[in-house]
């Protein structure tokens, strides 16, 4: 019974180093992780692909549903071409958080979210991981750091994957997303009520992992 697998849920904002922390997390706890966010980037190319509009709710939606994702080694096919690095650039993920907006794709997706759930147990990371799909996860924690912070460690990432980049384009675009990701109302980005907050603006990697770990060995000492 998938109920009694365990979960940890990483939720929080753009760039705010959940998929670091996750995969860390995971990588110590030798459990599954789910990018989420690869999901909604993944529907947005398809999209595009496709030549649908990204606001044809219906269309989109019917591209989520039948997604054909999947991962291998630490990279992520869509059909059999790798899109690990296309899903980073910047404007799949300005895509990815229009159709996120759409109610429908996230129906969609619900389902294929749920089947990362295997042992010996996952570690989730998104938006609404601890709110809307894995309400039961025994950790939720929302990760937050300063919008400048997180434009600088989007500017480092997208140069490093050789994309070119400005700081103050990426701020703005990023106070976008996280107006709309927290505005929109199919799951707006918030924290769990029975969420730990964890603010990471002045904590190295290391030091986060640790915390998560930490809380992780507390709720699991009291299951
Ligand atoms: O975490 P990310 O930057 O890869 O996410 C891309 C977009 O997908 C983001 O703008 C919001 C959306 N998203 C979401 O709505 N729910 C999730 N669980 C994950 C991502």
């Amino acid at each position: 019974d998938p109920a009694h697998i365990p979960v940890l849920c990483i939720d929080g904002p753009t760039a705010s180093g959940k998929g670091t922390l996750a995969d860390r997390v995971a990588d110590q706890l030798g459990y599954w992780v789910l990018d989420s966010g690869a999901l909604y980037r993944a529907t947005a190319l398809a999209a595009r692909c496709a030549g649908v509009a990204l606001d044809d709710e219906p269309r989109v939606a019917a591209l989520a549903a039948r997604l054909p994702l999947h991962f291998e080694a630490g990279r992520c096919f869509l059909d059999e071409e790798d899109v690990t690095d296309a899903l980073r650039a910047e404007e799949v993920g300005l895509g990815a958080s229009a159709v996120a907006a759409l109610p429908a794709v996230r129906q969609a997706l619900h389902q294929l979210q749920l089947s990362f759930r295997r042992v010996p147990g996952l570690v989730a990371d998104g938006r609404d991981m601890g709110v809307a799909i894995f309400p039961q996860a025994q950790l939720k924690v929302f990760l937050t750091a300063s919008a400048a912070q997180r434009a600088e460690r989007r500017y480092k990432q997208l140069i490093s994957k050789g994309f070119s980049a400005n700081i103050a384009g990426l701020l703005q675009d990023l106070e976008a997303r996280d107006a709309r990701d927290k505005s929109r109302s199919a799951s707006p980005l918030a924290p769990a009520q029975d969420a730990r907050l964890l603010d990471n603006s002045d904590l190295s990697i290391d030091a986060s992992v640790e915390q998560v770990l930490a809380w992780w060995d507390e709720k699991r000492a009291f299951a």
